[in-house]
């Protein structure tokens, strides 16, 4: 039996070897015949105009230009239709080298799963996968190739709009969420009807602008970079994402475009990453504005030299590289490794065997139909929100409840629940989104009386229509109100120097509150909000982010209890924009906030150091406990796994869910460490009363760090290690020690 699966693997890996080495012979024979100038179009990309997502700065013409092979990937081609069309045309180039199409499937296609940061705060990894394979499947079917995500850019700062994309302030969870969000694209194999290529971004630390500014400047130490950004897009290389696009921001004072540190040193050097790098929407000639680059023809040069393979929308390559090129500035070899890394993709996505592959409109309506897919954007949603408060146990409600006021500028919007970076399909009507108010009346029967009033608007300080509000709420045995940001408040140059509640909608709630009815607040947003007075008056807030084309449906399943919210935060939401950026695993300082000394000590004098509400925070309609911690040694050597085990006991009166996570303080070490570091979690369902004992490992990756000479290593030394219900609730202590 062994020689036979020894002979199988052989077989298998030859095989296996000979159909590699099959493509990449194909790509040199296909270079082989290429012209400079179809080289060179095989780096271009256009947008179609299905939809615009950055500055329109090109006037070409795309059919002709597809035509004479120079072009070779389009974005914002939507629809099997539009993209046979644009496929079409390059089979009429001398060498038919089929179109890529690339799009922003950032969380849904057609059937939209909650916000990326929503789904973050689900720290459910399963249903993050399976909402990108959801993701893939539809937009594989509609012609689409590729996809420009996961955003995996790690961010302390909820000013940024773009927080909403990825998956929040932690570098572990999220480099566990980078790799289950890869995987969900790619599916099993490129090439697969379902599966389209996946793109971590972007490429690098776009999410550190200063000021929380989209765009802005990025300046930090490279130890910092390795220790909190890289991780994530390490761990997509690790799934292996077929792509990577690089940020629009200078870091430590070169634009991420011509950054050869990181796109060739760290990314196709150290990382041997073997996809391509496309550039973001015109970052290349946006190098004349950063001061960078004098003309199109130096960023040209800049970046190819750097490692950016493809030109998104700035046409610097096809307008310069051919002159570099003979200029003998740029290598024709740097050209050829570019377009053949582009080529193999082409390849394995089998476009060249059909170019047509994935343009079907039987498939294209079967995957935009399926009802398996509206359920679980429904289960990813309800898994989405967080539950901050529930004071007086309102939560869940009885669905014989005779009347039921539910208030607010959210309630009947159908899109807005879609947020950003959602794709509105021309050909599709949004009736098949559910709001909030259809959420309520499918969830209610029909003893149940629901009343409705806009109150407010979300920006206008207008409030005429608070009589009306107060009138359906007196009304009522129960008031439900969906406040928050505008839908496009967050998202790309969408960034806010005041995250507070907008308009008049706290004076709303206040209002409200005089009532004397039972509340329960809903805030909708793409990002951590402030909202103190409502978070320090009201009894019941739950956070519904912006949810998808079911968020009516996952509402109301939590809010009725058929499904007990589990969400954790996975950014800390701030008291005040001055304590940004805040995050939880900060290091001490030499006068920590926690010292006795009442006036030299790392603090505010105005406000608690700590935030509104903590990472890792959320409610449950249960409770739980933690015990019988036990540590399989209380020394452990670099090259052993400690064995960490504990009890959870669902000690309410609800089944529920719970994300246990475990975090580690090295005491000490050549470099300053944080007070605490996510570094395990796991999410256990348990049923009322129910108990189960978890185990975790902890192996040497989990103590290293990045030390002054960038060594990721592990130094001898004690460790705190937590085990908790958020970063600020640990229920379980102990210590080891790291033995050389
Ligand atoms: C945008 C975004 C990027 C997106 C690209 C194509 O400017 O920065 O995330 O994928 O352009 O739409």
């Amino acid at each position: 039996m062994r020689n036979l699966l020894a002979a199988l693997f052989l077989t298998t890996t030859i095989l296996g070897y000979a159909q590699q080495k099959t493509i990449d012979q194909k790509v040199d024979e296909l270079l082989q015949k290429m012209t400079l100038e179809e080289k060179i179009g095989q780096l271009n990309q256009y947008t179609g105009d299905n939809t615009v997502t950055g500055p329109l700065t090109i006037n070409a013409n795309k059919q002709q230009e597809i035509k004479e092979g120079k072009i070779g990937s389009m974005l914002n081609v939507i629809g099997w239709k539009y993209t046979r069309q644009y496929q079409e045309l390059a089979m009429q180039s001398r060498l038919k080298i089929p179109l890529l199409f690339g799009l922003d499937v950032i969380h849904g296609y057609k059937t939209t799963f909650p916000l990326p940061l929503a789904e973050a705060a689900s720290w459910d990894l399963n249903a993050m996968e399976l909402s990108a394979r959801i993701a893939a499947t539809e937009a594989a079917a509609s012609g689409i190739h590729w996809t420009f995500a996961p955003m995996v850019d790690i961010s302390r700062d909820p000013r940024w709009g773009r927080v909403m994309e990825g998956a929040g302030e932690d570098t572990y969870l999220g480099s566990r969420i980078a790799y289950a969000r890869v995987k969900g694209f790619q599916g099993n194999k490129l090439g697969d009807l379902n599966s389209v290529m996946a793109c971590a971004k972007h490429f690098a630390a776009y999410g550190a602008a200063v000021g929380g500014r989209d765009y802005n400047s990025v300046d930090m130490s490279d130890r910092m970079l390795w220790e909190t950004y890289l991780p994530p897009f390490k761990a997509t290389v690790d799934a292996g994402v077929a792509t990577f696009m690089n940020s629009f921001n200078d870091i430590n004072g070169i634009p991420a475009t011509a950054n050869k540190y990181i796109q060739r040193d760290i990314l196709k050097g150290k990382w041997n990453f073997q996809g391509f790098v496309v550039s973001d929407w015109g970052s290349i000639g946006e190098m004349i504005a950063h001061g960078y680059c004098k003309d199109g023809k130096e960023a040209a040069e800049k970046a190819v030299l750097a490692g950016s393979d493809m030109d998104m929308e700035s046409n610097a390559y096809r307008n310069h590289l051919a002159q570099l090129v003979n200029e003998n500035k740029v290598p024709l070899s740097i050209v050829d490794e570019a377009v053949k890394r582009i080529l193999r993709k082409k390849f394995e996505l089998g476009l060249f065997d059909d170019p047509y592959k994935f343009c079907s409109k039987e498939r294209q309506d079967k995957a935009l139909s399926n009802p398996e897919h509206t359920k679980a954007a429904r289960e990813v949603a309800a898994k989405s929100i967080v539950l901050l408060k529930n004071e007086k146990n309102i939560l869940p409600l009885s669905k014989e409840t005779k009347t039921i006021a539910f208030i607010g500028p959210m309630v009947k919007p159908k899109r807005i629940n879609h947020g950003f970076w959602a794709i509105d399909l021309k050909d599709i009507d949004s009736t098949y989104i559910v709001s909030q108010w259809e959420g309520l009346q499918n969830k209610v029967g029909k003893k149940t009386k629901l009343l409705y009033a806009k109150g407010c608007g979300i920006l206008d300080t207008d409030k005429s229509g608070f009589k009306e509000a107060i009138e359906v709420a007196n009304q009522a045995d129960v008031v439900i109100l969906s406040i928050g940001e505008r839908f496009d408040m967050s998202g790309e140059a969408k960034s806010r120097s005041n995250i507070h509640l907008p308009g008049v909608q706290e004076d709303l709630i206040k209002e409200l509150q005089k009532t004397g009815k039972p509340i329960v607040i809903l805030i909708n947003a793409g990002r951590p909000l402030i909202f103190n007075w409502t978070a320090d008056n009201m009894p019941t807030i739950v956070y519904t982010w912006w949810l998808g084309s079911e968020a009516g449906n996952a509402i109301a399943d939590v809010l009725f209890g058929d499904y007990n919210p589990s969400g954790k935060l996975p950014m800390s939401f701030p008291r005040e924009e001055g304590q940004i950026p805040i995050y939880y695993n900060h290091f001490s300082t030499g006068r920590p906030s926690i010292n006795e000394d009442k006036v030299y000590k790392s603090a505010y004098i105005d406000l608690p150091n700590s935030p509104k509400f903590p990472f890792g925070y959320g409610l449950s309609y249960t409770t739980f406990k933690y015990g019988d911690l036990k540590l399989s040694k209380t020394k452990i050597s670099s090259n052993e796994t400690l064995e960490v085990s504990m009890t959870i006991t669902n000690t309410g009166k609800f089944a529920g869910e719970e994300v246990v996570q475990l975090y580690l303080q090295d005491k000490f070490g050549s470099v300053v460490r944080p007070i605490m570091e996510l570094k395990d979690f796991q999410k256990i369902k348990l049923e009322a009363g129910e108990s189960k004992t978890l185990t975790f490992s902890i192996d040497n990756e989990k103590l290293s760090f990045y030390n002054q000479v960038l060594e990721f290593k592990s130094e001898p030394g004690e460790f705190n290690l937590m085990i908790g219900s958020s970063s600020a609730d640990i229920r379980l202590n102990s210590t080891f020690e790291l033995i050389p």
